[in-house]
């Protein structure tokens, strides 16, 4: 059985890398290398695998969900520059793959071993991205 709950956060971000070229990185990232940075309102899906408990009949509480979205996630990513505010990103181009990541490895961490954890996160409406782990 799988449960999702989805929660939304604003966060600016810009693609590039400092030991590449101007034109590199414009060729590579094109309007997201855009110095002045720019903003998306990404939409986190988090998916939770288990099994139903007869006791309550809930895979998992989805406002224990809901908590810890708040507080590893949006407490850190939103309205925030990823780029500049966020240390999860010194060394990280902060693309969608890579704050789904980032994001996976926040929530691991709080969730019991017996969950299997998806993230899927939409950066656009057409642009999706999902991670399981690896
Ligand atoms: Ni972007």
């Amino acid at each position: 059985m799988r449960v999702c709950r989805r929660a939304n956060f604003n966060a600016a971000h810009r693609l590039f890398r400092a030991d590449w070229s101007d034109e590199k990185n414009q060729t590579i990232f094109g309007k997201c290398n855009n110095p002045n940075f720019h903003g998306h309102n990404y939409t986190l899906e988090v998916w939770i695998d288990g099994n139903i408990d007869p006791e309550t009949g809930y895979v998992i509480d989805l406002k224990i969900v809901k908590d810890l979205i708040k507080s590893e996630i949006e407490e850190r990513f939103d309205h925030r520059n990823l780029n500049l505010d966020c240390p999860e990103f010194d060394d990280l181009i902060p693309t969608a793959e890579n704050i789904s990541v980032v994001c996976f490895n926040l929530l691991r961490t709080k969730l019991d071993s017996k969950y299997s954890l998806t993230i899927r996160l939409w950066e656009t409406e057409n642009n999706i991205v999902e991670y399981s782990g690896q």
